[in-house]
């Protein structure tokens, strides 16, 4: 393995001869900007036209470590250490998920629809993308997060202090339900959730990258009801969701129409409707309390 000359473009070959058994070519040039960003200060416009500068020995090896370390399937993100959610720079590691564009379009949707100060809980935070991003663009809301991993939430705290935001976080497993009312006190406007949703049968189709080094916590559901997250925070909203409160979660598409339905028949929302994402799946769920 060795890279032709120290111009960009020989570097992008480079990369694309190397990962092209493990990403396809739009993965690769999204990894090489990644990369280009972080150790040269690259934009994508200095990608397509500097493509026959130079680039220093020093850089370039870092370039090609980083290449190799690809090869052996650790994502980008926790390679560099950091992953860009809603315009913002959130520190990664292996103890949280990378997050994900469609959690964009989640907090996309919640902060169109709720601009005044409100209070929000998000459950199961992982980086803390979604309280950060919240808080951030809605400066007089008071945050609160919780994680049942204490390494997720050591995470999430030093993103909400780099991006300075004030966030109350709080350990505590969601699925037991007498923990969570004893630790949290008072209810919420606002509840957001993404919990983990993948199911054991869709394992393969995970790509390698994910399966070898995202949190198995964070991305599967154990056991026989593959819904069991979310029926946990509808039941939590009977106590926790304020009157008139929105209860908000990211979905598998494949059971999407079963949480619709658990929600439905809690009979404590005025309206509970399912949102597709931008590639037209069933993603989100949205229920309006009494
Ligand atoms: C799919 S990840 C979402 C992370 C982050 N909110 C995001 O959107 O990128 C699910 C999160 O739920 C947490 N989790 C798993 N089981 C939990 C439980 N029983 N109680 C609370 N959180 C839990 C995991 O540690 C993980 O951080």
């Amino acid at each position: 393995m060795r890279i032709a000359s120290n111009s960009l473009k020989d570097l992008i070959s480079f990369y694309h001869s190397e990962l092209n058994t493990i990403y396809d070519s739009s993965e690769i040039d999204a990894i090489l900007h990644l990369a280009l960003e972080h150790y040269l200060g690259f934009s994508r416009t200095d990608i397509l036209t500097k493509k026959e500068s130079n680039i220093n020995q020093s850089d370039l090896l870092k370039l090609y470590f980083c290449c190799k370390e690809l090869k052996t399937n650790v994502p980008i993100q926790y390679i560099l250490k950091e992953a860009w959610f809603y315009n913002l720079k959130f520190y990664v590691d292996k103890n949280v998920l990378i997050p994900r564009p469609e959690t964009e379009e989640l907090v996309d949707l919640i902060l169109k629809e709720n601009k005044s100060a409100l209070s929000f809980l998000d459950i199961g935070t992982g980086s803390g993308c979604i309280p950060v991003s919240i808080k951030k663009n809605n400066s007089n809301s008071i945050v609160y997060a919780c994680d049942i991993s204490i390494e997720a939430l050591n995470v999430a705290k030093k993103n909400a202090a780099l991006n300075k935001t004030e966030i109350i976080f709080m350990e505590a497993d969601i699925l037991n339900e007498k923990e969570v009312l004893k630790k949290m006190a008072g209810s919420f406007d606002i509840i957001i959730s993404n919990p983990p949703y993948i199911k054991e049968n869709e394992r393969d189709l995970l790509t390698k990258p994910v399966i070898d080094n995202e949190p198995h916590m964070a991305l599967f559901v154990n056991g026989k009801d593959d819904i069991i997250f979310y029926k946990k925070i509808i039941d939590l909203c009977q106590q926790k969701l304020k009157a008139k409160g929105k209860l908000y979660f990211e979905l598998n598409p494949l059971t999407a129409e079963n949480v619709l339905g658990y929600a439905k028949a809690s009979k404590q929302f005025k309206t509970v409707e399912l949102i597709k994402d931008l590639s037209g799946k069933m993603r989100f769920l949205k229920a309006l309390k009494n």
